[in-house]
């Protein structure tokens, strides 16, 4: 019998199934993925790199990606994946994430 993903409703399953690898089951960056990363993932606990982006910006950076925002490609761009009311509970995952919210 097939394995059926999990169905993804909000952020915080989304993320576990789809970030950690690379950011991290603490959202610290620390994913097994991550010693092969150059840049490394963000850290998506720390406050005063989170409240630097916006909610916006957050927002851009998962649909388009590293590449989309003028950064790493290492970061891939999760658009076509996910409908625009998931990565917005994403967003909402990361701010759970940092304890903080945009300046
Ligand atoms: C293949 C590894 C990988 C996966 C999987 C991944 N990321 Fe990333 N992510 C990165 C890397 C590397 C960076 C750092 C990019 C940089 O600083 O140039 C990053 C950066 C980010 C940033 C910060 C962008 C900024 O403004 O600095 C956000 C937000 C982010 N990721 C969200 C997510 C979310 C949400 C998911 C899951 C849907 C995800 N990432 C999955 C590797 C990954």
């Amino acid at each position: 019998m097939a394995v059926e993903k999990p169905v993804m409703k909000n952020g915080e399953s989304i993320y576990k199934w789809y970030c950690t690898p690379c950011h991290g089951d603490k959202g610290d960056g620390k994913g097994f993925n991550a010693k092969n990363l150059d840049p490394r993932p963000a850290n998506h606990t720390d406050p005063d790199l989170m409240t630097k982006r916006a909610d916006e910006d957050l927002f851009d950076a998962i649909s388009k990606g590293g590449k989309g925002v003028g950064k790493s490609t290492l970061m891939p761009p999760w658009g076509n994946t996910f409908s625009k009311t998931q990565i917005k509970s994403l967003v909402m995952y990361l701010r759970i994430l940092c304890r903080c919210q945009e300046e």
